[in-house]
Formats: C-alpha cells, structure tokens, sequence
C-alpha cells in the first residue's frame, strides 16, 4: 500500500530505471469508481536511494502531465509514501500489447494498412510533444502500448523540456542514467550530444522502418547487436511503404543531424497525405469496376 490509498497489486514492468506495478486507487474503488485499476511506477532500487531520485520521477511526471494527447498515456498523480520515503506516480492502466512484442511476431514487417495507422498515431503523438516544449528521448516500441482504445506513447523517463518550458522543473543529467537503446538512438546523442527534436525524430523513423520492413531488414542494414548506426543510405525503400512516404523517412534517418530536416508534424503530414490518395485511388477502382 502507498500513501494509504494505492494498493500494489502485479509487477507490470521493469525497466532500466523504473519499476511499474499494477494497482487499485482505493479511495476511488471507494467512491463506486468502476475501474479503479491503475498502473504505479517507482524508481528501481539503484535509482531510489540516489540524491535527486524523487526530483527525477517528479520530473517524469511533470513532462507528462504537461502533454493532453489521446496517443500519450495519462498520469494521475505524483506522490511520496512517508512511511517507506518512496516516490511514485500513479497513471492509466494501460491494457494492451507492446509495440515490440509485435513487431518480433512479425519479422517481415506489418501490412501498410496496419502500419500506416500505427504510425499516424505515434507521429501525432510526438509532434504533440515537440509543439508543447517536450522531447520523450527514448522512442521505442518497448515504450510503444497498443491497446484497446488505440496507441498509447508512454515513458517519459528520459525525456526533457526544451528551452523555456517547464522552467524551475531541476534539469537532470540522464546519460549517466542509462545506455540509451542502441537501435532506436540518434548518433549524435550516442556520441555525447544533447537531445533534441530531431534525436526524437530519428528514433520516430527507426521504429516507422522496422514496422514495415520487419526486424530483419534492419539487422540487415546493420547488427542489431553491436549496432553500428548506419546512414539511410544503406537502407532500402520498404515494399509496401509509399514512396512519399519513403523520402520523408529517408530524411528522419539521416545520421547528420544536420540533414535530418524534417519534423515529426512534417512526416506526420507526409503519411496521412499518402494513405489518403491510396484510399482516393482503391475508391476510384471500385467505383470503376
Ligand atoms: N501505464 C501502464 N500500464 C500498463 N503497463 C505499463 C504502464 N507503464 C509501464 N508499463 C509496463 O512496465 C514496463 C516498464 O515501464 P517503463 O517503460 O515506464 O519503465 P522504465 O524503467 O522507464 O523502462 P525503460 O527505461 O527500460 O524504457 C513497460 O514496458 C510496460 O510493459
Ligand atoms: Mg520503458
């Protein structure tokens, strides 16, 4: 129990820094809420007796929490149990399949229709973020829940206000926190950069690519393992993918930076304008036939 009002039920989730359990908000249960379910996430116990470990979750929260968007989990509540000096924050419970799980039952990629939706959502959920001041840094399909009531992005634990936003909100140090995930993490930021939009849409772009072309196409344009981050020069237009699509991406997956000129509302654009003329011209056949 925490704070005397949020029952611990399941371990959900371990990650890298937090611990995710899902639970009963009791006061709610109380007052006849039908779905009192919730998820609870702390800091693991490496990160929960470092200084600043509260300030750090509270900073999780706060980004969150600073972001209304129906493709972005929905925190409830930030809290500090006294009789265990823990910090937690409570969210949706989020029911539902994770991004990766998918995509490794599907080594060869999903069909377009499938993942063309998938990435509208998660585009609008990012370029939600970046339009409102926050980087996630750590878009991955790990951090990606398919559920019921749609895609949802979630785990702001590396993530950062951009200049003038949130400001008071203490600016953590995350590098020296956690690897940053190889595959998904721009070159820049793996080399000791700092994190930007466009690290965020080069991860974006990644996850788009391994949704259509499969696992195996990345491992084929580079070791997934020890994951030389290769340029989008050595890797091929998807089949299935539209080509509008493709030369977008194409510029989310520069590894200069400086190449990478393009937002996540840009490449957001990009994939609703592409599904829509594929809808115009299947309408079209069928009125023809
Ligand atoms: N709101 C939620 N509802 C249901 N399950 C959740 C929720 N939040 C997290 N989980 C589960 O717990 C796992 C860990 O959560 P999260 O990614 O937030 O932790 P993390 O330690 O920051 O992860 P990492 O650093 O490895 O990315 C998730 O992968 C997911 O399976
Ligand atoms: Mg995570």
């Amino acid at each position: 129990m925490l704070s005397g009002r949020y029952k611990v039920e399941r371990l959900l989730g371990a990650g890298g820094m937090g611990v995710v359990y899902q639970g009963r908000d009791l006061l709610h249960e109380l007052m006849g809420e039908p779905d009192p379910c919730i998820a609870i996430k702390v800091l693991n116990d490496d990160l929960a007796t470092a200084k600043d470990a509260d300030a750090l979750l509270y900073s999780e929260f706060a980004l969150t929490r600073h972001l209304h968007h129906p493709h972005v989990v929905r925190p409830f509540a930030f809290g500090v149990d006294a009789y265990r000096h823990q910090a937690f924050m409570t969210l949706e419970f989020m029911r539902g399949v994770r991004l990766d799980r998918l995509l490794k039952a599907h080594t060869a990629g999903l069909p377009w229709e499938q993942a063309r939706g998938m990435a509208i959502a998660l585009l609008d959920a990012v370029a939600h973020a970046h339009e409102k001041g926050v980087l996630h840094g750590d878009v991955k399909p790990e951090n990606v829940m398919l559920t019921e009531q749609g895609l949802r992005l979630f785990d702001f634990g590396l993530g950062q206000p951009v200049d003038r936003v949130l400001i008071g909100l203490p600016q953590m140090n995350r590098h020296s926190l956690q690897p940053w995930t190889p595959r998904y993490v721009a070159p820049e930021v793996r080399d000791g950069g700092p994190l930007t939009m466009q690290a965020d849409v080069y991860a974006v772009a990644r996850v788009l690519y391994e949704m259509v072309a499969g696992r195996k196409a990345l491992a084929d344009a580079g070791d997934l393992q020890s994951c030389p981050v290769r340029g989008a020069s050595s890797l091929r237009k998807p089949e299935g993918l539209p080509s509008a699509c493709w030369s977008e991406l194409r510029v989310a997956l520069m590894t200069d930076i400086r190449d990478r000129k393009i937002s996540a509302r840009q490449m957001l654009n990009a994939y609703k304008r592409a599904s829509k003329r594929r809808f115009w011209r299947w309408g079209q056949a069928m009125v023809s036939d």
